[in-house]
């Protein structure tokens, strides 16, 4: 099993469970699992212009949490898509969203087909980013804007990463937004200050999570993974950055010779 699939697909499953016994003022908190917290989420939301109707793709969105409240406090209209089964199930069941089953790298909708794009957390867990931003690029309308979540490496990274894990540096997510047709229009360090309700029902859901599933292997790897997490995060060598970005307009071809 890997260490990925134990955390993105077991667990998230497990979580959905946990917070259908405990209720549902725990769904948020508990299936923002890219560590969003409201002050991100709000900043990535008025960055990208999120109003009733806006039609939000969330690319990666895991147990839909950051999407649910951009619905709730913005009323956008979010689609989702992720890749794992039991993840992309348990996002359709806690908040009765439309969810994708599918890649990053391969958006089954159309060209220029919605309003705007978040992609939180996922970037550093892809083996190529590249792909993913360009087809994050394809279905954003011209003009939309792209909220990134990112974690970026500060530095030489000595201790060991989460398994899966890669991340680029400031310099690096920058040359590849550029490639990939975006212009950064904005980037800033996570804001801190999650609420103490929002930890405590986040936590309570992890207790919880923890109490049933003790003796499973899938839990124990997504504990590794969280630890080196927290590890790395200690020792400064990884931050997380809010990126928002627009699709910069396709060059345009050259015109032809103009004849005498
Ligand atoms: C750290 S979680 C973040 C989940 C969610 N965005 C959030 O903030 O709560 C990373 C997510 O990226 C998804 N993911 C991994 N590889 C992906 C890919 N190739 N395309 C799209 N999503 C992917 C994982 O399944 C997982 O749900």
């Amino acid at each position: 099993m890997s260490a990925l699939a134990a955390e993105f697909d077991d667990v998230a499953g497990w979580t959905a469970d946990a917070v259908e016994r405990l209720g549902t003022a725990y769904a948020i908190p508990a299936a923002c699992r890219g560590s969003a917290n409201p002050a991100t989420l709000a900043w990535l939301a008025e960055a990208c212009g999120l109003s009733a109707g806006t039609r939000l793709l969330d690319v990666g969105a895991g147990l839909g949490g950051p999407a649910a409240w951009a619905a709730e406090r913005f009323g956008v209209r979010p689609i989702l898509l992720e890749p794992m089964p039991a993840a992309g199930r348990a996002a359709a069941r806690l908040f009765g969203l439309p969810v994708l089953a599918a890649d990053g790298a391969r958006v089954p909708l159309r060209d220029g087909s919605v309003d705007a794009v978040w992609c939180l957390g996922v970037l550093d867990v892809v083996p190529d980013m590249a792909a993913l931003l360009r087809e994050i690029r394809r279905v954003l309308r011209p003009g939309g804007s792209l909220g990134l979540l990112v974690v970026v490496a500060q530095g030489r990274q000595v201790l060991p990463a989460p398994e899966g894990n890669a991340f680029p540096t400031r310099r690096e997510l920058g040359d590849l937004l550029a490639a990939t047709g975006f212009a950064v229009l904005r980037q800033i360090d996570r804001p801190d200050g999650t609420p103490p309700s929002w930890t405590r029902r986040a936590e309570r859901v992890a207790a919880e999570v923890a109490s049933r599933h003790r003796a499973d292997r899938a839990l124990a790897l997504a504990d590794r993974q969280s630890e080196r997490f927290t590890r790395l995060f200690a020792a400064g060598q990884i931050v997380f950055r809010l990126v928002h970005a627009v699709g910069r307009p396709a060059p345009r071809p050259p015109l032809p010779p103009v004849k005498e």
